[in-house]
């Protein structure tokens, strides 16, 4: 499991900056402003620090850049870095700073001079998360982290605010490091373990073995993992922080590793689908999160493992199965086998659960890259409000979401002649019937909204708080939506 550095908040102490032996962070506002800190350590540098932000360099640097100078005269520290940011920057601005001062910093420690800018805590969040490494099979790498120290004027409303800020980072980092597993480590029982693990943080979590999901009628689900040595299973978390009122429940694809089954995927690529079970990881990183941060809400979060392997036992295209909705299906294509996990899923979590909403999170269509690329996750929904609700959430962690159309005419191409829908409509519009073929299990009335995440869970080019690998995309947004709608507010 990757840690994350520890972040401690202090009172602004500027008698430490003449012996403070890591890196420095002063903040200078984009006119070339520098707080007393700053200043204090200017003139300790002989006024190189304010050589620096009268430069032509500095001017053109962005907001929230870091500029780095390299053992400086005066004092004990090897790294001084001046970042550009406006005293009360907006969080984008201040977790984009966070995210420069961690490529600076790699593992060292550093100590930041917050001073009275504010949003120190977005800062924190940014070099934590920008600071992620997936190390876990790395011989060489040691999987030291280093602190992260952060002067404030306003230390504890800081502090409050961090521990929230890092409540989060935790679920984003759980979410990476399931993403990133290879499927030979991550498989459903080495999962399904991980899962348990958090009983530590007071959720509760059950085990649905393959006896109970075939008890259950799981047949769609069931017939996925059919080919594969690793057992199928779902694993239901809860998180009751709000009382008795009906949960909102989160569900996730679960595939960890999809090899498309006996519709055999090509060979270029087909490590890739070691993410496959992105959803399943941002459900669990959301549980995660909701649990370190005592969330008053009630909110249950289940996702369905299973791998999809070719062999002798493995489901056929053609076959057809029952899914514990009683609906039967044609399997065509037994690489659209997310579709077949989340219908069962699905409805188990509305027959048990009632729940007032359900999103459903999967790495479903490679139709979605083609559409939305890397920047946007495609939203599903048979709601407005809770779509809605879900795409502000998103906005305001800078997480891309973007709704796509659906309807009956979709639902069309997913009949079937000898079943009650067939699991492929075609290749045109390939990600809206997916979309349709899990609405199929979602009941009347019943607020949902389906995300195909399949461009954003883990990509090849670093993000502004990742880099390449798993993003952890979905955490923050969920949180967000969670806390802004779900949670009952103290008054
Ligand atoms: N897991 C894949 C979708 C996917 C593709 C995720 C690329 C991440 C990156 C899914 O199970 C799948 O194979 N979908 C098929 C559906 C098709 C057979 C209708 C696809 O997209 O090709
Ligand atoms: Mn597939
Ligand atoms: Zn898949």
């Amino acid at each position: 499991m990757t840690d994350l550095p520890t972040v401690r908040i202090l009172e602004t102490d500027l008698s430490v900056l003449p012996s403070h032996e890591g890196a420095i962070v002063v903040f200078a506002t984009p006119d070339g402003k520098l707080d007393q800190g700053a200043r204090k350590l200017s003139t300790l540098m002989k006024k190189s620090l304010l050589r620096l932000v009268e430069s032509e360099a500095f001017e053109s640097a962005k907001i929230g850049e870091a500029m780095v100078m390299s053992y400086p005269v005066g004092i004990a520290a090897g790294k001084v870095m001046v970042v550009k940011l406006g005293r009360r920057p907006s969080v984008e601005e201040a977790r984009k700073a966070g995210a420069s001062i961690a490529k600076v910093r790699g593992t060292s420690d550093v100590l930041i001079m917050g001073g009275a800018t504010s949003r120190m805590a977005d800062v924190a969040y940014g070099c934590a998360l920008r600071g992620y490494a997936f190390t876990a099979h790395k011989t060489a790498d040691q999987d030291a982290v280093g602190a992260i120290d952060v002067m404030t004027n306003a230390p504890d409303e800081v502090q409050a605010a961090t521990d929230v800020m890092m409540a989060i980072a935790e679920g984003v980092v759980f979410t990476r490091d399931l993403t990133n597993e290879p499927a030979n480590v991550l498989t459903t029982k080495e999962f399904a373990n991980r899962l348990k693990e958090m009983e530590n943080i007071g959720l509760t979590v059950e085990v649905l073995e393959e006896d109970k999901l075939e008890e259950l009628g799981m047949g769609s689900l069931l017939c996925v993992g059919l080919g594969s040595a690793s057992p199928s299973k779902v694993v239901v978390m809860q998180w009751n922080g709000g009382g008795d009122e009906a949960p909102f429940a989160l569900v996730g694809k679960g595939v960890v590793f999809d090899t498309g089954g006996i519709s055999l995927k090509p060979a270029g690529g087909m490590e890739d689908m070691t993410m496959d079970m992105g959803g399943a990881g941002v459900v669990s990183g959301v549980m995660k999160t909701l649990a370190l941060r005592k969330a008053k809400a009630n909110v249950v979060g289940l996702v369905g493992l299973v791998e999809n392997m070719p062999s002798d036992r493995a489901t056929r295209p053609g076959d057809v199965v029952t899914s514990m909705k009683g609906d039967t299906i044609e399997v065509i294509n037994t690489d659209a086998e997310g579709r077949l996990v989340l219908a069962d899923v699905l409805w188990y979590a509305q027959e048990r659960f009632k729940p007032t909403g359900v999103i459903n999170l999967a790495t479903l269509t490679g139709a979605i890259i083609v559409g939305l690329g890397h920047e946007n996750a495609g939203a599903f929904s048979n709601d407005d409000t809770l779509c809605n609700r879900f795409l502000k959430a998103a906005g305001a962690e800078g997480e891309g979401a973007w709704r796509m159309p659906m309807g009956a005419a979709y639902d069309a191409k997913i009949k079937s002649r000898i079943a009650d829908m067939k699991n492929v409509g075609g290749r045109d519009a390939g990600s809206i019937t997916a979309a349709q073929f899990l609405q199929r299990f979602i009941k009347d009335d019943m607020p949902w909204m389906h995300l195909d995440i399949a461009g954003v869970a883990s990509v090849k080019a670093e993000t502004a708080l990742a880099p390449a690998g798993a993003t952890g995309w979905g955490v923050a947004a969920l949180n967000r939506l969670i806390a802004d709608v779900y949670e009952t507010k103290e008054t």
